[in-house]
């Protein structure tokens, strides 16, 4: 039997409509959620992740501003502007576009947001009281594949998670937030021997590697939950995940599509942190 198809493009809006009332709701009482993309340089693909986010902000009725800056831009500069917005009333979120230029302290910049203000979950700080369980804000693309499981009924505790990948931006937090929902984890990387025998123990395997068929259907158990991250353009221009998606799908017992899958869920994820921030900050201010 094939796999079921988690829908997150479905999902993800549900979850927009959600946050729409909720967005409504606080425009009443004087809160309007802005959130700020600062994109340096020009890698296509980046451009393509801005312009989706910045899509999102008005279909939500967020109010946004993308800086686009040249490739050229120096770290003070960029400093300067994210130093500008941590002051500014009206901006709940700032995101930094990443990967940033060679020339750019890439920790350095993610260092001077104000956590208050970091959507991505990127600070130390927010990082810090992710992995002791006390954190508000969750990094979105493992928040989206969180909520791609729960509202699919999918079981994490007490089940061996496998996660492909040890980025800060989505392998790492992701091994972080199974642990606080009691799964058993392992994560594996480039320099992981014998992958596939460490796929094969997953009852629920995140792959976010960046490599096309990475993940071959000898690779899995039968039964088995697959959630691709990967984002991997081929030669004739077909986006495909990590997983060989079509043989994969005959062993799994459900499967994120590429496109149509993570994607979605990790810009949903982004608005309703957005509007988390928002009404964060508002509170402390109130509490001034
Ligand atoms: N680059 C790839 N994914 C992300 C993300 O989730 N946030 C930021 N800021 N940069 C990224």
């Amino acid at each position: 039997m094939s796999a079921k198809i988690l829908d997150g493009k479905k999902l993800a809006s549900e979850i927009k409509e959600e946050l729409k009332i909720e967005i409504a709701q606080l425009k009443k009482t004087g809160i309007a959620p802005g959130l700020v993309v600062i994109l340096v340089g020009d890698d296509p693909a980046s451009k393509i992740y801005v312009d989706n986010k910045k899509k999102a902000c008005e279909e939500m009725e967020i109010n946004s501003q993308v800086f686009e800056m040249p490739e050229c831009t120096t770290e003070e500069e960029l400093l300067k502007l994210i130093q500008k917005l941590n002051a500014d009333e009206k901006t709940h979120g700032i995101l930094v576009q990443l990967p940033l230029p060679k020339h750019i302290d890439e920790g350095k910049i993610i260092e001077s947001i104000d956590p208050k203000k970091d959507v991505d979950c990127f600070h130390p700080e927010n990082v810090g009281k992710l992995s002791i369980g006390i954190g508000k804000l969750l990094p979105c693309t493992p928040a989206g594949i969180m909520e791609i499981l729960k509202r699919n009924n999918i079981e994490i505790s007490g089940r061996e998670c496998v996660v492909a990948g040890k980025s800060n931006i989505v392998g790492k937090p992701m091994a972080m937030m199974f642990l606080e929902e009691n799964a058993t984890v392992i994560v594996a990387h480039i320099k992981t021997e014998n992958l596939g025998e460490i796929t094969k123990r997953a009852d629920i395997l995140v792959t976010a590697v960046g490599k096309a068929g990475l993940i071959k259907k000898d690779m899995i158990k039968k039964g088995v939950v697959v959630v691709d991250v990967g984002m991997n353009r081929l030669s004739n221009g077909k986006l495909v995940g990590d997983a060989d998606f079509e043989n994969v799908k005959e062993i799994a017992s459900a499967i994120t599509p590429v496109p149509g899958g993570v994607g979605p869920m990790t810009v949903a994820m982004l608005m309703k942190n957005t509007v988390e921030t928002a009404k964060r900050l508002y509170k402390n201010n109130l509490n001034d």
